[in-house]
């Protein structure tokens, strides 16, 4: 079987992406039922080789290379964190071209990563989420909703609608702070949420199909230092201090199934496939939020994801491998 693993691609995300397609290259280089080729997409859409050589996938479903010769596609994977993989952009074009590809579709990949977007879901599917004012222009009016928040909830975070791993994500206490991140939020989407800034624990679900059956995780737990967030140093830096763990501990039954319950509800709700990482906020109160639905979760080192799989038993690489079977036969 021809599997196209692209990476890489056009967000803050790139470099995440790449170190989630070698996890993927490793567990799939484990059978050699599996021919794998992997092209990165550069910042202008292309794709390039392990060599350095352009690659250009066509409408007949072969991956040419300059010289003019090809090669079968039989399967794809999207491993692309951001634009133009988890935004839904580039599943479009394989929904066009009829090619099977791992993970959600274009339309729960757009509704998932735009974070103005999964809240409006969310409450249409009567999941709490954090509480928040949004933003959908750089204008006076809208800055002054943004500071209104900040003086009713005294410490915000402003987030960019269209960014992953914690970039365009600030924490302000402070209006000339708020200024600033809202005119940085701005430079990186048209739509900015202002919420609620929390004392939370972070807990993360794996929600995946297994064998034809949705599986969902307990919920493991990340702990980003005392004195930060859970950032993009934190998650992806030599010397991040966050921790992590594959159960959370002390939860109790009844938080555990409302856990259960609404990733169960946002994974068919939002009509999702194959994966998800799903994260949840615990406050200090015992409330419990939806915060956000991951549609290509990261596959690093320190990724939750894979962690999970591994902690109720499922091996990744026949996990995958029994859903390109499924998708190719
Ligand atoms: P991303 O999609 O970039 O991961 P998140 O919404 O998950 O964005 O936010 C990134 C991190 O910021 C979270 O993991 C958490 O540490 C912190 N955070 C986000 N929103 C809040 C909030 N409302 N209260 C407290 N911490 C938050
Ligand atoms: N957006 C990153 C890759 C994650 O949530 O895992
Ligand atoms: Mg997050």
């Amino acid at each position: 079987i021809n599997v196209l693993l692209i990476c890489g691609g056009g967000s803050s995300e790139h470099d995440v992406s790449l170190r989630t397609a070698d996890f993927i290259q490793q567990e799939l280089g484990k059978s050699a039922e599996f021919q794998l080729t992997r092209v990165t997409m550069d910042a202008d859409g292309r794709f390039i080789d392990a060599d350095g050589q352009l690659r250009e996938l066509r409408s007949d479903k072969l991956l040419y290379n300059a010289g003019g010769s090809a090669q079968p596609v039989d399967y794809v994977i999207p491993a692309i964190h951001g634009y133009p993989g988890e935004t839904g952009d580039l599943q479009s074009q394989l929904e066009i071209l009829g090619l099977p590809y791992y993970g959600c579709g274009p339309e729960a990949s757009k509704n998932c990563f735009n974070k103005v977007t999964t809240k409006l879901w969310l409450t249409a599917l009567g999941i709490d989420n954090t509480p928040y004012k949004f933003l959908c222009a750089e204008t006076a009016e809208e800055f002054a909703k943004a500071q209104d928040a900040l003086s009713q909830w005294g410490s915000v975070f402003v987030k960019a609608s269209n960014q992953g791993s914690s970039v365009g994500c600030y924490q302000v206490s402070t209006p000339e702070a708020l200024n600033e991140a809202l005119k940085d939020a701005f430079k990186l989407s048209p739509y900015v949420l202002v919420e609620k800034c929390l004392n939370v624990r972070e807990l993360e679900v794996a929600a995946y199909e297994y064998h034809g059956e949705l599986v969902v995780t307990p919920p493991g737990e990340v702990r980003a230092p005392s004195d930060t967030f859970y950032s993009y140093d934190e998650k992806y830096a030599e010397d991040s201090r966050a921790e992590t763990f594959v159960e959370a501990e002390g939860l109790s039954e009844g938080q555990l199934d409302w856990i259960r319950e609404a990733s169960r509800r946002a994974f068919v709700g939002l009509q999702l496939k194959d994966l998800s990482r799903i994260d949840f906020f615990l406050t200090d109160e015992g409330e419990i939020y939806l915060n956000e639905v991951n549609t290509f979760p990261g596959m690093t080192s320190i990724s939750m994801f894979p962690k999970m799989l591994k902690n109720q038993g499922h091996d990744f690489s026949e996990y995958l491998g029994t859903l390109i079977h499924n998708a190719v036969k």
